[in-house]
């Protein structure tokens, strides 16, 4: 298994040459979920006492596994919140497998974690974060919120002590990873009401925490970008109030606040700065591969308070640098922010400002376009690069025909939500090669997609693939 022969090479030029045709081919449309049964079936005997060989995995993996995973970076992809990595920062995430660096301490990982310091400082700045900033590259968004949360309440339990219930304060467009966050730590949430464009306003917050019996509200989470709807929360009146009532202000910027290296959109993030921590996504809308989060901390003593874990076996290494592991639940840890890093060197900050405000501008003309076209309704000013809108008289069952048919066919993944309770499309861009004319060819498309024709009828009953 370590040993390296004649039959090893061929094996890892292969692999490599298998990453660079994955990252330079189109992504083949059909690609998709498969029946559990079928896929099992395909690899039932793959694990065997004696292995099947390098090249045997290669292709059963290229062949079969695959096939059957939906092209997260595929263009046409705009669902969710897709991703769209560089070149450069996948490649490196490979580099980074094959160095089997321990990015949790800086005994073991002090060169990839000067380099993760240094892709979090490019963050922290554009935050308007003071020089003392520092954090971490988790594994998500979720991982972010958890851990940024657990630290709010250990701050807020050394000087207030631990009432009954202990609760976080939150709008209902907060992801959902805030509400598990908060089972995992058996805390509340209280709700806070959006405004009309889905955001958290100061006065909102107030009134929700005079309303509750505040005692036990320990922080805020505010959204740079929910996730349904692309809302930024007014974060300047957010943080007035946070500092009025001794609470800690968390932002959750995974997908949005990416666009911080947006020259259209970094105002939008207005108060930011005062923020006590942050979260955002590279493997989102900043051209990393999966999976890469990056949790700032305005101030990280309380945070490695709160983290660090010790033990014998621990405590020996020389603690004094920077650790990585004290600033989120975590001990073994990749060195996931390098392909950030190796992006940043390898095209500069400018191509990411770029490539952010290509999806920004083109989620504007789509909005425009849904607005001027008769049979259509934007039902929200775009704040980000997501775009709510509605097909005049279409039923959600409609949307969901439309949706699973193009989806099988390959064309396009557009999903259906709701918006203030209406059925509605979305569209995420996050891709700078996704092309407008493209985008206005779906409104087209839905403009003629007859339910009750062929093309538009429901298809065979498929157990596993809805989209
Ligand atoms: C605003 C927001 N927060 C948190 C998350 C969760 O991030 P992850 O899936 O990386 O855990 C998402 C995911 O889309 C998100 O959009």
């Amino acid at each position: 298994m370590h040993a390296w022969d004649d039959e090893t090479n061929l094996f890892a030029h292969s692999v490599i040459g298998y990453a660079i045709e994955r990252l330079r081919l189109p992504k083949p449309p059909h690609w998709g979920a498969h029946p559990a049964g079928e896929l099992n079936a395909a690899i039932e005997h793959a694990i065997t006492a004696g292995g099947a060989g390098g090249l045997e995995a290669l292709r059963l993996f290229r062949d079969v596994l695959m096939p059957a995973c939906r092209p997260m970076d595929d263009p046409m992809n705009l669902a969710y919140v897709p991703t769209a990595p560089s070149v450069a920062s996948t490649m490196f995430d490979l580099v980074v497998s094959a160095c089997s660096i321990f990015g949790g301490n800086w005994e073991s990982g002090a060169g990839a974690i000067a380099a993760e310091n240094q892709a979090l400082r490019w963050l922290a700045d554009l935050a308007g974060f003071p020089d003392t900033a520092g954090g971490v590259f988790v594994s998500g968004g979720s991982a972010a919120n958890l851990s940024a949360l657990v630290t709010a309440r250990n701050v807020w339990t050394a000087t207030h002590g631990r009432p009954e219930r202990l609760t976080v304060a939150a709008t209902e467009e907060v992801h959902a990873s805030v509400r598990a966050a908060t089972r995992v730590m058996g805390v509340d949430v209280l709700p806070v009401h959006t405004d009309d464009h889905g955001r958290m306003t100061g006065p909102a917050l107030h009134n929700a925490l005079h309303d509750h019996e505040r005692d036990g509200v320990f922080a805020v989470v505010a959204t740079g970008g929910t996730t349904n709807a692309g809302a930024i929360d007014d974060l300047d009146a957010i943080a007035d109030i946070c500092t009025d009532h001794g609470l800690w202000l968390h932002v959750d910027g995974a997908y949005g606040l990416a666009a911080l290296c947006s020259d259209i959109a970094r105002s939008r993030f207005h108060g930011i700065e005062r923020a006590d921590s942050f979260g955002v996504d590279p493997h989102k809308w900043l051209f990393a591969p999966y999976d890469s989060a990056a949790l700032v901390y305005r101030d990280p003593r309380p945070a490695a308070d709160t983290h660090a874990q010790h033990g014998a076996y621990l405590d020996a290494v020389d603690r004094d640098e920077w650790n990585p592991a004290d600033y989120a639940y975590h001990l073994s840890r990749r060195a996931r922010g390098l392909p950030l890093w190796f992006g940043l060197v390898t095209y500069g900050t400018q191509a990411y400002t770029q490539a952010v405000d290509v999806s920004i501008r083109n989620a504007r003309a789509f909005a425009d376009e849904v607005a001027r076209r008769p049979g259509f309704e934007l039902l929200l000013e775009p704040q980000l690069s997501v775009v709510l809108f509605a097909a005049d008289g279409w039923t959600n069952e409609q949307y969901l025909l439309w949706s699973r048919q193009r989806a099988r066919e390959g064309r396009y993944l557009v999903v259906p939500t709701s918006w203030k309770g209406r059925p509605c499309l979305r569209i995420c861009l996050v891709n700078p090669t996704t092309e407008l004319s493209a985008l206005t060819a779906i409104l087209d498309d839905l403009a003629t997609f007859d339910p009750a024709s062929p093309a538009g009828a429901p298809a065979p009953a498929d157990p596993i693939n809805p989209w």
